[in-house]
């Protein structure tokens, strides 16, 4: 590794989401570990781009056009961020990094003359659906989406990905999302795009978005893997770790939603009486301020089960005692949930949950979607499937072969450890 002194810049530019900011950490960890500087965290340091909506606002907006306004108000900041990096610290950026949702970084780096990267944090297939729909005509495809056939039919050169697959609710109305995709697909003066994938998992929507780009694209993960960091905003109760050290092998089902979905109290009852009659340990992570569980369902469900309010999920995805995990499907936790395969439960929610559900159940095959709420009986019936039943064994075997394939990729020689040494070099020449 050079000597710090020796050491060029990068500047991270996260989405303030735990989902975003995890994988824009990890790579700036690989990035360091490569010879790339920062300063305290042992070797990051953070600067704050100054707030520009008021917060009066920012409630009135849905996440959607919330993200739009936020990248309308923050260019002028983020430029005055720069300058002031340049000025303190002299011209030793080697590069701007940022989110593909933070997209108003590129105007800084255009104006400074500095080279800027694109890091898509989920999956590249969503990369390749946002390409898909924004070239789509809007008010057409608004007409479109209501056509049955069009659904069912398989987007051009994207087998096994229908037109109904392509995410497109939960964030509000769908010509604001369509706004959003356009932007989020314009490479502007980007010199490359970063994906936390690898090539075993999604090599055909890699290949497309390759051939669409025209710049080089670096399938680098999954991070946690390379370059793991403590990035978690909430404290993590490690109570949970001593409880699975009591369960017999493979017995637990995790259940963890992520740092943002919320449901309503009625589908959380529901899951706590499937959980309690499926006879099998759990550990659930229910965050505080969401969905609640009424006090003495809570004391009864206790009796079978660990609730937390944060879980250390990586260390607990680990342990030998968890043999499925009940999840809303984020691209991390798919992610966290393959490396050490555990068969999944999918319960998506909004954004690309959906079509991260249907690549789990239906190309990777290790798991099962729901289709929506469930009542108890079909939140007992898909525990047993998947814990108890052979369907549940074939997922977990499945899962441990794409674990192996991955552990593979990262190794020396491997294709994301190959993407990493060339976007190092391609870091160095630029
Ligand atoms: C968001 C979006 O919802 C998701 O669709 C997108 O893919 C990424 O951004 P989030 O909903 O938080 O992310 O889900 P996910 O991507 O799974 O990230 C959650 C992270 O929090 C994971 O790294 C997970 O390990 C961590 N976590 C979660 C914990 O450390 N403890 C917990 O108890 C729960």
């Amino acid at each position: 590794m050079k000597k710090r002194a020796e050491k060029r810049r990068i500047v991270l530019v996260p989405l303030p989401l735990q989902g975003h900011i995890t994988p824009m950490m990890q790579l700036g960890q690989a990035l360091n570990l490569k010879g790339f500087s920062s300063h305290n965290f042992p070797d990051f340091e953070f600067v704050t781009i100054p707030e520009s909506l008021p917060v009066s606002e920012i409630e009135a907006f849905g996440p959607v056009e919330f993200l739009i306004k936020l990248n309308e108000t923050s260019e002028a900041n983020f430029k005055n961020c720069i300058a002031q990096l340049l000025l303190q610290q002299g011209n030793d950026i080697a590069c701007i990094i940022y989110d593909d949702l933070m997209y108003f970084s590129e105007a800084a780096a255009k104006e400074f003359k500095l080279p800027s990267i694109i890091f898509s944090t989920t999956s590249v297939t969503h990369k390749v659906c946002c390409c898909v729909l924004s070239k789509l005509n809007a008010s057409k495809f608004l007409i479109d989406m209501e056509d049955h056939e069009l659904q069912n039919k398989v987007v051009e050169n994207l087998y096994p990905l229908s037109y109904k697959d392509l995410p497109t609710s939960g964030f509000g109305p769908l010509e604001l999302y369509l706004e959003l995709c356009k932007e989020v697909v314009n490479k502007r003066t980007a010199s490359a795009v970063i994906i936390n994938t690898t090539s075993c998992l999604e090599s055909s929507s890699l290949s497309w978005l390759q051939q669409e780009f025209k710049i080089p694209v670096y399938p680098l993960g999954p991070l946690h893997i390379t370059a793991s960091v403590p990035s978690s905003l909430l404290e993590e109760d490690r109570s949970c770790i001593e409880w699975l050290n009591k369960q017999k092998p493979r017995s637990v089902i995790y259940i963890s939603f992520g740092s943002l979905a919320l449901m309503e109290t009625k589908e959380v009852v529901e899951m706590a009486w499937g959980l309690y009659d499926s006879n099998q340990p759990f550990l659930w992570v229910i965050r505080s301020g969401s969905e609640s569980l009424p006090e003495e369902i809570s004391k009864m469900v206790s009796e079978k089960g660990y609730i937390v309010k944060w879980a250390p999920q990586q260390e607990v995805l680990e342990h030998r005692a968890v043999g499925g995990f009940w999840s809303h499907c984020g691209w991390n936790s798919t992610l966290e949930s393959i490396v050490e395969g555990v068969p999944m439960i999918c319960r998506p929610f909004n954004g690309e949950q959906k079509l991260n559900a249907m690549y789990i159940e239906s190309v990777w095959r290790i798991g099962i979607q729901l289709k929506g709420e469930e009542e108890r009986g079909g939140v007992k019936r898909a525990v047993k499937r998947l814990i108890v039943e052979e369907e549940g064994a074939c997922m977990r075997e499945r899962a441990h072969g794409l674990r192996e394939k991955i552990k593979a990729s990262v190794r020396c020689g491997g294709a994301s450890y190959n993407a990493l040494d060339e976007l190092v070099k391609f870091l160095n020449t630029e």
